[in-house]
């Protein structure tokens, strides 16, 4: 196979958002030799759309914040199924990593006394989020992506991994072509670092661009390791609806953070109708109480509804719509120029805590938020479930394989609370550069048996064998059904019989792809890159569908209609995805090991 170049590095890491990057910062600096191959250009990831800020117990605007309370909050918006090891390490660990992010020249915004300044976001106690604008992933990214560069990573740029490949029960490389040329390549590592994110292009209505097909997951599936709590899919509450073309585009939640509320047609503030019993002593019960928890004046009122947890506020907008309260375009009205009636120069404030948001909609929709409100619904922002990992090593169930970031599971239970996504990026992202360099030296290069790199060349090239009989539409047409059913039936609400269709039409599209061909070549060929993305797409929508049926019961981000409440045997449980002997996926659920005592208790204290 002269046609593949081979490429070696001790730690190769996939993914280039903000995991990926700090993965491989840390990996670098153990003295070894790092690649990181990026999907598309060295900085465009869904980092970014995490405009709001970083989750972290800074305690710079209020000092009651500490490490136990953000753990208890990541928690109670986990539903308690959460790798609790994780959320003890991401808690107390986020603190040191912005400050590192800010020695490493990031840019935040800051208070009066000249600290990094933190916003209210949904789910947490206290004003948490470390920001800079409505530009915070982009922030994050830029510097992590310099810091990187003046390291010394290799960088495979516009490069796409089809398959990892095993030296018996270990990872010991991937397989991989150039999306401009179509040139293969293997890459030999010691060990591998999965960062991929997620799998939001499964839905036809998400904030996640065009890389987002679930590589990570499949990847890491096929080469035989566990997936975890797939079903649990964030719809973020807030995407714009209008216009079609820049339907699912995210609108953060920053603007609540800052102040914005949420109204129907009739003009009313739904958000109050429904406060769950969980959140009923933190949460404001009229519109007078809960207005921004920011100045120390402020500190005893109760937070604003509209500043519940994200599966919450998206399944009441979707009430809103359903029972015909809905805005035009069919979604609700969040209203951020109010804020006139508490501050003044709030037209200024507004361009500057948000310019991203003031630029998006008088652009994109030709609407000026210092004036109007905007309509916004929800959109498929982010999944919960992913790689299995150990919590304090980030290693897969397979041997040399890592995980960290959206394609990495635990973190976050049922649902992610806003803004513990980008600390979660740098806490694991750390964590997991850290021991995949300590395995690679550990344990040295393993083999890369040819077999398997024929088997990986022959599949890449499958789409592009003309003797197929082509299929009307090709791969567009599968990605396209796909989603669209995806949206329909596995959505933010699910029924058992919706599930069962979705399962039945995933495997119809997956025969369909087994034989989808291409036309052209190799050589800057959309067509076959969607063609080999598909495998990734059907596996982790297949994922997320069956764990959704076997979870009988509604918890966080995933609800059943008909089976609308928590279940106590869901309590202490996780949906465990794996590969039969048979090819077919299992679905298990297992046991979560039981919380120490000591954790029991910060739980309680914060109750
Ligand atoms: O709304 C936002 O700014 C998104 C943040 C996040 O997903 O963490």
């Amino acid at each position: 196979m002269a046609d593949i170049e081979t490429i070696e590095h001790d730690v190769l890491v996939i993914g280039a958002g903000g995991a990926g990057l700090r993965a491989a910062i840390e990996a670098s600096a153990a003295g070894i030799s790092v690649g990181l191959v990026c999907k598309s250009l060295l900085g465009k990831a869904h980092t970014v759309m995490a405009e709001g800020g970083m989750a972290a117990a800074l305690a710079n605007v209020d000092e009651r914040d500490s490490w136990r309370t953000h753990f208890a909050d990541t928690m109670r918006g986990g539903y308690y199924i959460n790798n609790w090891r994780m959320a003890e390490l991401h808690a107390k660990q986020a603190p040191d990593r912005v400050r590192e992010l800010e020695a490493w020249g990031a840019v935040f915004d800051r208070t009066r006394d000249g600290k990094i300044m933190q916003r209210n976001f949904g789910g947490h106690a206290h004003p948490r989020l470390a920001h800079v604008g409505d530009r915070t992933g982009l922030e994050m990214i830029r510097t992590l992506q310099d810091h990187g560069i003046h390291q010394g990573i290799d960088v495979h740029m516009e490069c796409t991994v089809t398959r990892l490949l095993k030296d018996g029960d270990r990872v010991t490389g991937a397989f991989a072509y150039s999306r401009e040329l179509g040139k293969f390549k293997l890459f030999k590592a010691k060990s591998i670092i999965m960062a991929t994110g997620g799998i939001g292009r499964a839905f036809k209505i998400t904030s996640n661009s065009w890389e987002y097909t679930g590589d990570g997951h499949s990847l890491a599936y096929h080469a035989g390791a566990d997936l975890i709590d797939m079903e649990f899919v964030q719809f973020h509450p807030t995407g714009m609806v209008w216009p079609p073309s820049v339907r699912g585009i995210l609108v953060t939640e920053g603007v609540r953070g800052e102040g914005g509320i949420l109204k129907n047609n009739q003009g009313e503030r739904f958000m109050f109708g429904d406060i769950p019993d969980n959140y009923k002593s933190s949460t404001a019960d009229k519109p007078e109480e809960g207005w921004r928890y920011v100045t120390k004046a402020d500190r005893t009122s109760r937070r604003p509804p509209e500043l519940l947890t994200r599966d919450h506020v998206a399944r009441c907008i979707l009430k809103e719509v359903k029972e015909g309260r809905g805005s035009p375009h069919g979604g609700a009205f969040l209203d951020i120029a109010w804020i006139k009636e508490k501050i003044p120069n709030a037209a200024e404030h507004i361009k500057k805590k948000l310019p991203s948001m003031y630029h998006q909609f008088k652009e994109l929709a030709g609407i000026d938020i210092t004036k109007e409100p905007m309509e916004v619904g929800p959109t498929t922002h982010y999944v919960m479930g992913g790689i299995r990992v150990n919590g304090e090593t980030q290693m897969s169930t397979i041997s040399g394989l890592f995980a960290a970031g959206e394609c990495a599971a635990g973190l976050h239970g049922a649902n992610r609370l806003g803004g513990n996504s980008l600390s979660d990026l740098i806490v694991f992202g750390k964590l997991a550069g850290e021991h995949a360099a300590a395995f690679a030296k550990e344990r040295g290069a393993g083999n890369v048996p040819d077999e398997a790199v024929q088997e990986a060349h022959r599949e890449a090239l499958a789409p592009l064998d003309d003797s197929r009989t082509p299929n009307p539409g090709g791969a567009y047409q599968i990605q396209f059904d796909l989603q669209e059913m995806m949206q329909e039936k596995v959505g933010i609400i699910r029924t058992e019989d919706e599930l069962q269709l979705a399962i039945e039409g995933i495997d119809a599209l997956k025969q369909l792809a087994s034989t989808v061909t291409v036309p052209g070549n190799r050589q800057y060929n959309p067509g076959w890159h969607t063609a080999l993305d598909l495998k990734n797409l059907l596996l982790s929508a297949e994922a997320v569908a069956r764990s959704a049926a076997v979870r009988k019961e509604s918890r966080g981000a995933h609800t059943r209609d008909d089976y609308k409440e928590k279940e106590e045997k869901f309590d202490t449980v996780n949906t465990v995805l794996r590969m039969g002997g048979n090819g077919e996926m299992e679905v298990a659920l297992e046991e979560i090991p039981k919380m120490p005592d000591e954790l029991t208790q910060v739980i309680n204290d914060h109750k």
